[in-house]
């Protein structure tokens, strides 16, 4: 019985450590130097090659190495009746939430206006504040999170998901209010799961119907963004701006029109990265209950797609 990582491009010895701190009996294997397929139970997973998962004839169970599995479900040749966990942590949560605030607060207090100030050497204390209203399109444990700590720092906000929600301690629009929503805002963060209904969610069709100079933070997938739509809506002035961490192609091109706008500000897709020593201990549990029969984890339910 062993586990396989399977993350190309991405160091595994960080999560080797940590799966074994959490169970130093656990056999660990990286791909694609695995000795023993057919001994490999378990597969953490992070962007592996489509159809490598059918080289393990017992796999058991798969675990997203982060929050999306999209790029698990993307493989359609992995068994339908495979299960797959994804990861829920405090700690990638707390990450998630601090670069929202900062992009938010970046925009509120204007951080590129004063930069460009400086270069300029002027001096310019009018409107020092951008009044904001955020809407958080994606309302699961990230989203949630998002929208506790910026109601928490004094600023209203709302909620838009894909399912219907009742109790829900902040202002929530289902998906069919969408332009309620956008009514409401101006800044949008975008922290959906990425599945066929939120491919291309965030479209000039969209961005139309944006109060005129909103602000986008998408931090979930690049494929939520239609790229060549963003600078025609800044153009337009539907958005005044954008701060990405996720690209449809990652690394970004450098022939990418986004490294030369003014307007958009990019990160190279490090908003939340999982720590492997605070993610190991549930990889490790879902290993312990799928052997137990038990429920599992943070399931990925294969329908919804997240
Ligand atoms: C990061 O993109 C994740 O899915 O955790």
């Amino acid at each position: 019985m062993s586990l396989v990582i399977i993350s190309p491009g991405r160091n595994p010895e960080p999560w080797i450590n940590a799966l074994k701190k959490s169970d130093p009996n656990l056999e660990i294997e990286v791909f694609p130097d695995v000795k023993n397929p057919e001994k490999i139970e378990f597969a953490l997973l992070w962007q592996h090659p489509e159809g490598v998962l059918s080289e393990y004839p017992n796999l058991k169970l798969a675990s997203s190495m982060g929050a999306g599995v999209d790029h698990i479900l993307s493989d359609s040749t992995i068994a339908e009746n495979l299960p797959i966990v994804r990861i829920v942590d405090d700690r990638l949560t707390w990450s998630m939430t601090n670069y929202v605030v900062m992009g938010v607060l970046n925009f509120h207090r204007q951080i590129q206006r004063y930069q460009a100030d400086k270069k300029r050497k002027v001096w310019d204390m009018s409107n020092p504040e951008i009044p904001v209203s955020i809407g958080v399109m994606g309302t699961g444990a990230l989203g949630f999170d998002v929208l506790e700590k910026l109601n928490f720092m004094g600023f209203p906000v709302f909620g838009l998901g894909f399912s219907e929600k009742s109790d829900f301690p902040f202002p929530y629009f289902s998906k069919e209010h969408m332009e309620e929503f956008l009514q409401k805002v101006n800044v949008i963060v975008c922290l959906l799961p990425l599945t066929p209904d939120t491919e291309n969610i965030l479209n000039l069709e969209l961005f139309e119907k944006c109060n005129p100079g909103t602000y986008l933070i998408n931090v979930a997938r690049g494929r939520h963004l239609v790229e060549e739509d963003l600078p025609v809506a800044i153009e337009k002035a539907y958005l005044s701006g954008a701060f990405l961490d996720v690209y449809r192609e990652e690394p970004l091109p450098g022939n990418h029109p986004f490294w030369e706008n003014e307007a958009i500000t990019m990160t190279p897709h490090i908003a939340s990265v999982t720590n492997p020593d605070a993610a190991a201990p549930q990889v490790i549990e879902n290993i312990r209950r799928i052997q137990c029969n038990e429920p599992l984890l943070n399931p990925v339910n294969r329908k919804r797609g997240y």
